[in-house]
């Protein structure tokens, strides 16, 4: 048996492949199988001259998603799917669906999806997306692995709040209360006195009663954690860390971010530096009162408006012009087809435009015009401010009291802590947050005090600045909302096989 990712090694020779009929046409003696294996996609012709009758009846009789093993010689044909396809010699079916395939190339509501969350992940998109978070795992590992950082397992069931007490998963152990884990660095920081550096990279909870396009309840975390290591040095490691896995996910998943439609000109444009700006600073910018490359956000948001405006009113004249052609009649089935789709595709953009686009952009608008200063920012904000960079930025000296309470407050500047967030452009906001952590024992136990958590779970975190206490920082990507951004998916159910989220536990 061979995979069809192997197919290249193969021209000219006959091989066996094994898989699920992903898409079939027939036409009199011929019948074109698109074959899935998991590995990609082939298309195999099974031909009346070089199967036989009998043959040829099986492939005609497939139906989607029926589990088929076809042999045949691999041809090299570069306007093919994949850059091969197999001329059939034998078609053996394995598994005919027993019922009809329930996915269709219709469109289909999300919650239908979702409920076949175990058959829409054979679909090709899924297949793309699933790819590219499986190779962007292996970039992280290798760039942390690299540069001599211990990979950590943090415990899952804890005694305490990371991230603060409003978002926690509660569950019995033992008769007494515990928590799902919001985050493992407190556990990084205990090993990172241990190691120097290290990373986790596992689960987290977060009890988020909502639902957004941006949010799990059981979402992946990347939390590197590095001794002697400051607020400047933390937001090197997230740039050079960002960097390099869009890298090599731009290199290395080319056929899957075309599947995805992904528009990857910033991914081209990477490697130049990322703005770094202060909370005070990009407060100025959300609100309209600071311009960056001689602009302001709100100017950028206009223009975007009235490219939106503009857009619709050619989408009306050419649905127009495509339905006047139409109703002429007279047209063969191929072009009407043609002519047909076309207005299909126009008035599903033109109902974005109009439906989201062109009500969405003037909130946004009011919204940052209206930002009150010293509060979290909300997406529409990150939406403003990151409009007029169009690379991810890093925004760094937060408000203390927005803040979690390990995070190192300014000497010069009490009110505010060392804390980093990077943003990525195009809407897609916070994928990354982190901070250098606060070493002074007495601020720390007071931050402990001040937000209410209970002292006796942190003793063992404050016995890190008891004992040879340092300088430390570290950050926590949130792995579904770098796939999000790298796949350019709007929503973050589709990055993760079988994703958790307020009302969602099946399958
Ligand atoms: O900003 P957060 O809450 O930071 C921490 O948990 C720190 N302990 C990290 C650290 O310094 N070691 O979360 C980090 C990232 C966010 O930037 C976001 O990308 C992601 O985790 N995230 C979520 N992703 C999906 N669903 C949710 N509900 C998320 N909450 C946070
Ligand atoms: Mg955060």
């Amino acid at each position: 048996m061979v995979y069809i990712s192997d197919l290249h090694k193969y021209v000219d020779q006959e091989v066996t492949l094994k898989g699920w009929v992903s898409n079939k046409r027939t036409g009199g003696k011929v019948v074109f199988i698109v074959l899935r294996d998991g590995s990609g996609y082939t298309q195999c012709i099974v031909e009346l001259e070089n199967v036989g009758e009998e043959v040829l009846e099986v492939a005609k009789r497939l139906t989607l998603e029926a589990a088929v093993s076809i042999s045949g010689t691999v041809v090299l044909d570069e306007r093919q799917e994949g850059g091969f396809e197999l001329k059939a010699s034998a078609v053996e079916l394995i598994h005919a669906p027993t019922q009809d395939y329930p996915i269709s190339k219709k469109a289909h509501g999300v919650d239908f999806l979702m409920n076949n969350r175990h058959l829409w992940l054979r679909s090709k998109k899924q297949w793309a997306i699933m790819r590219v978070r499986n190779r962007a795992m292996y970039a992280i590992h290798q760039f942390f692995q690299e540069r001599g950082f211990l990979q950590m397992d943090a415990p899952l069931l804890t005694g305490n709040a990371c991230e603060g007490t409003t978002t926690l998963f509660a569950t019995d152990f033992y008769e007494k209360e515990a928590f799902l884990s919001q985050s493992g660095q407190l556990y990084g920081e205990a090993m990172a006195m241990a190691f120097g550096k290290i990373y986790t990279f596992g689960p987290t909870f977060r009890a988020e009663k909502s639902v957004t396009p941006r949010h799990l309840s059981e979402f992946w975390m990347i939390e590197p954690e590095m001794a002697f290591y400051d607020l400047d040095m933390d937001m090197e490691l997230i740039e050079d860390f960002v960097k390099s896995i869009v890298n090599d996910v731009f290199k290395d998943c080319k056929e899957e971010l075309e599947i995805l439609e992904r528009d990857t000109v910033l991914f081209e444009n990477i490697n130049q530096p990322f703005p770094r700006v202060t909370y005070m600073d990009a407060c100025k910018i959300i609100r309209g009162e600071m311009e960056v490359n001689g602009k302001t956000s709100i100017q950028a948001l206009e223009e975007d408006l009235a490219a939106v405006h503009a857009e619709i009113e050619s989408c009306k004249a050419e649905i127009e012009s495509t339905e006047a052609e139409l109703a002429k009649g007279g047209m063969k089935k191929g072009k009407r087809n043609y002519f047909q789709s076309k207005v299909d595709r126009l008035k599903g953009r033109l109902k974005k435009l109009t439906e989201e686009d062109a009500r969405n952009i003037p909130e946004w608008i009011e919204m940052a015009k209206n930002f009150p200063v010293g509060e979290d920012f909300g997406s529409a904000h990150e939406k403003a401010l990151t409009r007029v960079y169009g690379i991810p930025i890093m925004v760094y000296k937060w408000p203390k009291n927005i803040k979690a309470f390990y995070m190192k407050t300014y000497d010069d500047d009490p009110e505010f802590v060392k804390g980093v967030d990077l943003l990525a452009p195009e809407g897609f906001g916070e994928l990354v947050g982190g901070s250098e952590r606060e070493t002074d024992f007495e601020i720390l136990k007071q931050g402990v005090i001040d937000h209410e958590l209970p002292m006796e779970e942190f003793e063992w975190y404050l016995d890190l600045r008891r004992y040879g206490s340092v300088t430390h920082a570290g950050f926590g990507l949130g792995f579904e909302r770098l796939i999000m951004w790298l796949t350019g998916v709007q929503h973050i159910r589709e990055t993760i096989p079988f994703p958790r989220y307020y009302g969602r536990l099946f399958p």
